[in-house]
């Protein structure tokens, strides 16, 4: 049911862990399972993504996706990572199970979040990035868990 790289990325997913002083962070649940995400970025100051990492309880199919999603943005610009949506990313992993297509969002959610987060820290703007509707604050997060 699952890919050859969808298993691969589940089996060994790349980028997981976290940033210290990142700048920017971002989390984000889905709501339809109340799995959870959260993507930090590393940015320099020609706006390249450096580092992504992220840590998610989540199911197999938002680790894979989650996986493949830092991959493709790790060393692009902040206008290139807005060009990673779900649909790539499932395209770049052959394909989810339709059942499973929500979680490829939790990745790209969670990376306009993080953009989010790194634009309102310094000031900027970032076109075609809305503010996140379903990020949930880290407090919010520890008083779950
Ligand atoms: Fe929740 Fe996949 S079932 S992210």
């Amino acid at each position: 049911m699952y890919t050859e790289k969808v298993m691969d990325h589940f089996e060994h997913p790349r980028n997981v862990g976290e940033i210290e002083n990142a700048s920017g962070m971002g989390t984000v649940g889905n709501a339809k399972c109340g799995d959870i995400m959260r993507i930090y970025l590393d940015i320099d100051e020609n706006q390249i993504i450096q580092d992504v990492k992220f840590k998610t309880f989540g199911c197999g199919a938002a680790v894979a996706t989650s996986s493949m999603a830092t991959e493709m943005v790790k060393g692009k610009s902040i206008q290139e990572a807005m060009e990673v949506t779900n649909k790539a990313v499932c395209e770049a992993l052959d394909g989810l199970p339709p059942v499973k297509v929500h979680c490829s969002l939790l990745a790209e959610e969670a990376i306009h979040a993080a953009l989010w987060d790194y634009a309102t820290k310094h000031n900027i703007k970032i076109e075609g990035l809305e503010k996140p509707k379903s990020d949930i604050g880290e407090e919010e997060v520890e008083e779950e868990y």
